[in-house]
C-alpha cells in the first residue's frame, strides 16, 4: 500500500493535528510505503507574509521530524519542491466542474467565517487532488474534516479518465480514525489553530499549562460525578491517558466524583508532558540545526520526484502535450 498525507504550515502544530493525523502517520510508516509532505502551496491561500511563512514551514518540518516521521522509512518533502504538482493541478482543473468545487464544505465554512476567498482557496481541492494522485497513493490518512476532499479527488480522477478514456490515476481511499476523529479544543469546539482554542505541541511549557488550566468546564461540585458527554476535558483525558490504569482513573473520577476539574486539568498536563516530552526535546535539538532539516527535505523531494515523473509522462501523453 502506498500512503500519502500532508499538513499545511499555516500555524503551530497542535494536539488535534497529532491525534487526528500525525499519530496515524507514525504507525503507518511501520508497514507501508509512506509519503508525507508540508503542504506549503496550500498554506499560501491563507498565510501571505513571507517571513512568517518561512518560519511556519521550518517549524512544521522540525515538528514532523521531532515527532518521529522517519526519513529512512518515509518520503518526507515540501510540496513546492515538486514543480510537477502545480502542473498536474492545471490538467486536473480543466476536467473539474465549478459545481463540484462550489459544493465543498471547507470552502463554504471559510467564507461563512468571513474569510474573503481568493481563487486559490476555491481551487484548493484541485491542488489537493494533484498532491494525492501524483504519487498514485492508495490510502490517505486525514481527519474527518478532509473526507469530502478525498471524494472530490476521486471525482476529479474519474472525470480525467472519462474525458481522456485512459485510467492513469489510482483512486485513493481515506483513512479516518473514528474515536479521535474530532479532537476538541479548550472551549469544547473542534480544536483548530484558526479558532484560537488549540494546545500547541511545541509551545513553551508555561503557556501550555495555562491553556490546559483555562479549559472550559461546568460548575459541577467537586464531590459530584461529572458529565462526560460534550465534555472536552473528559475527551482529552481519555485520549492522553497513557495506560489502562490511567484510563480507569479517568473513568472512575468522572463516574464517582470526588476529584475537581482543577486536579483533572493538572493530570492532563502531566499526561501531555509524558506523551510529548521526548519529541519536545528532539524539537529543541533540531531547531539548532536547520541545515540538517533542509538536507532531509531536499532528499525527500528527490525521491518523490522519481515517483512523480513516470505518472506525469503518462498524464502529458494522455492530454496530448507529448
Ligand atoms: P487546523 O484546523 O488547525 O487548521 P489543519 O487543517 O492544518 O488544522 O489540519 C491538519 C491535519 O490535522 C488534518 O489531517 C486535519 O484533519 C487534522 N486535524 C486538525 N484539527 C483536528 C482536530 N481538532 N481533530 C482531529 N483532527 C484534526
Ligand atoms: N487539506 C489538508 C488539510 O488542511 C492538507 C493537505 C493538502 C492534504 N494536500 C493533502 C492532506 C493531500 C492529505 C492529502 O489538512
Amino acid at each position: 500500500m502506498r500512503v500519502l498525507s500532508g499538513v499545511q504550515p499555516s500555524g503551530d502544530l497542535h494536539i488535534g493535528n497529532y491525534f487526528g493525523a500525525i499519530r496515524q502517520f507514525l504507525s503507518l510508516q511501520e508497514e507501508h510505503e509512506c509519503y508525507y509532505f508540508l503542504a506549503d502551496l496550500h498554506a499560501l491561500t491563507t498565510v501571505q507574509d513571507a517571513d512568517k511563512f518561512r518560519g511556519l514551514v521550518r517549524d512544521l518540518a522540525t515538528g514532523f521530524l521531532a515527532l518521529g516521521l522517519d526519513p529512512s522509512r518515509s518520503v518526507v518533502y515540501r510540496q513546492s519542491d515538486l514543480p510537477e504538482i502545480p502542473e498536474l493541478t492545471w490538467y486536473l482543473s480543466t476536467v473539474t466542474s465549478m459545481g463540484l468545487l462550489h459544493r465543498c464544505h471547507s470552502f463554504k465554512d471559510k467564507v461563512a467565517q468571513g474569510v474573503v476567498p481568493n481563487h486559490g482557496l476555491f481551487a484548493y481541492p484541485v491542488l489537493m487532488a494533484a498532491d494525492i494522485l501524483i504519487v498514485k497513493s492508495d490510502l490517505v490518512p486525514v481527519g474527518r474534516d478532509q473526507k469530502q476532499h478525498l471524494e472530490v479527488t476521486r471525482d476529479i480522477a474519474g472525470a480525467f479518465h472519462a474525458v481522456y478514456g485512459e485510467d492513469v490515476f489510482v483512486l485513493p481511499e481515506p483513512l479516518i480514525l473514528d474515536d479521535v476523529a474530532v479532537v476538541p479544543g479548550i472551549d469544547g469546539q473542534k480544536m483548530s489553530k484558526s479558532y484560537g482554542n488549540s494546545i500547541d505541541l511545541f509551545g513553551p511549557e508555561k503557556t501550555i499549562r495555562k491553556k490546559i488550566m483555562s479549559m472550559v468546564t461546568d460548575s459541577t461540585p467537586v464531590e459530584d460525578p461529572k458529565p462526560t458527554e460534550d465534555n472536552a476535558l473528559y475527551h482529552l483525558l481519555r485520549l492522553f491517558a497513557p495506560d489502562e490504569g490511567e484510563r480507569r482513573w479517568v473513568k472512575t473520577v468522572f463516574a464517582e466524583g470526588g476529584v475537581g476539574y482543577g486536579d483533572m486539568k493538572k493530570r492532563l498536563f502531566d499526561y501531555f508532558l509524558a506523551t510529548f516530552g521526548d519529541a519536545r526535546a528532539r524539537y529543541e535539538e533540531l531547531s539548532e540545526d536547520p541545515a540538517e532539516v533542509e538536507r532531509i527535505l531536499a532528499a525527500g523531494a528527490e525521491k518523490a520526484r522519481e515517483t512523480a515523473a513516470p505518472l506525469m509522462d503518462e498524464v502529458r501523453r494522455a492530454v496530448g502535450i507529448c
